[in-house]
C-alpha cells in the first residue's frame, strides 16, 4: 500500500493531536507532534533565560538543543519533558519564541526529515503549507471558540493545575492571534486542505471521517 503524508494543521486546542495519533495508530503511521518541539525549544530558553530579541544567543542556544521522539514523548538533551512543556509558564512564552524565523527553520529542518519516508501523520500550525507542502492529505481542523476553551480547561483540571476559564481562553486568543499573524509561515489553511470542523462530532466520528479521507488517498 503507498505511504502517504497527513498533515494537520489548525487553532490551539482542536484536538489536532488527539486525532494525529489515534489516526496513526490505526493506519500504523508514524505520529510527529511538531507544536511539543516548540514547546521544547520555549522550555530550553526559559530555563537558560535566552533572550528572543538577540540573534546570537538565538543561534547559540540552537545550536546546543537535542530533540528527538522516543515512544511518542519528546526528549529535549535526553530528558523527557513530555509533561513540563504543557505547564503555562511555556504556554504563555510559545508562540513567541515560535513566530522566530531561526527557531522555524531549526524546527521545519527536522520535521521535513522525519518525514522522508513517508508513513507519517504530523500535526501543528504550518505543516500543509510549509512543512510538508506536497502531503497527499491535509486537514485542517476547526471546532468553536468556547468549545475549544472548553476542552482546554477540562484537560487542565484534570491535571490539578490551578487555573481559571477565563486565563484558558485568553491564552488561546492570544496564541491564536499570534500564530495567525506572524510574518514566518503563520497559521493558515492551505488552499487543498480539507477542512473538518470537530465541534459537535465524537472522537470517533472524527476519526472515520479523517480515516475514510486517508484510505481515499491511499488507495489513489
Ligand atoms: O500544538 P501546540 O499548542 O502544542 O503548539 C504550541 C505552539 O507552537 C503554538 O502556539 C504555535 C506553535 N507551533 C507552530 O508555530 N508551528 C507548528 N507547526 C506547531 C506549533
Amino acid at each position: 500500500m503507498n505511504k502517504i503524508i497527513i498533515a494537520i494543521d489548525g487553532y490551539s486546542s482542536t484536538g489536532k493531536s488527539t486525532l494525529a495519533k489515534q489516526l496513526a495508530k490505526k493506519l500504523n503511521y508514524i505520529y510527529i507532534d511538531s507544536g511539543a518541539m516548540y514547546r521544547a525549544i520555549t522550555l530550553y530558553f526559559l530555563q537558560n533565560e535566552i533572550d528572543c530579541n538577540h540573534l546570537d544567543s538565538i543561534r547559540y542556544a540552537l545550536s546546543q538543543i537535542h530533540l528527538n521522539f522516543v515512544h511518542q514523548q519528546i526528549h529535549l538533551n535526553g530528558m523527557n519533558v513530555e509533561e513540563i512543556i504543557r505547564s503555562m509558564e511555556v504556554s504563555n512564552l510559545v508562540s513567541e519564541v515560535a513566530a522566530l524565523e531561526q527557531v522555524r527553520v531549526f524546527a521545519v529542518q527536522q520535521q521535513q526529515f522525519l518525514g522522508k519516508e513517508r508513513g507519517i501523520v504530523m500535526d501543528g500550525r504550518d505543516i500543509g503549507t510549509t512543512v510538508f507542502p506536497d502531503a497527499e492529505l491535509k486537514i485542517f481542523l476547526t471546532a468553536q471558540e468556547d468549545i475549544r476553551s472548553q476542552r482546554r480547561f477540562d484537560e487542565m483540571k484534570l491535571k490539578s493545575e490551578t487555573i481559571t476559564f477565563l486565563e484558558v481562553k485568553t491564552n488561546l486568543a492570544h496564541r491564536d492571534h499570534i500564530d495567525s499573524t506572524r510574518e514566518f509561515s503563520p497559521l493558515t489553511k492551505a488552499i487543498d486542505a480539507v477542512v473538518l470542523d470537530n465541534s459537535h462530532l465524537s472522537m470517533d466520528e472524527q476519526l472515520e471521517i479523517a480515516y475514510r479521507w486517508a484510505m481515499e488517498k491511499v488507495m489513489g
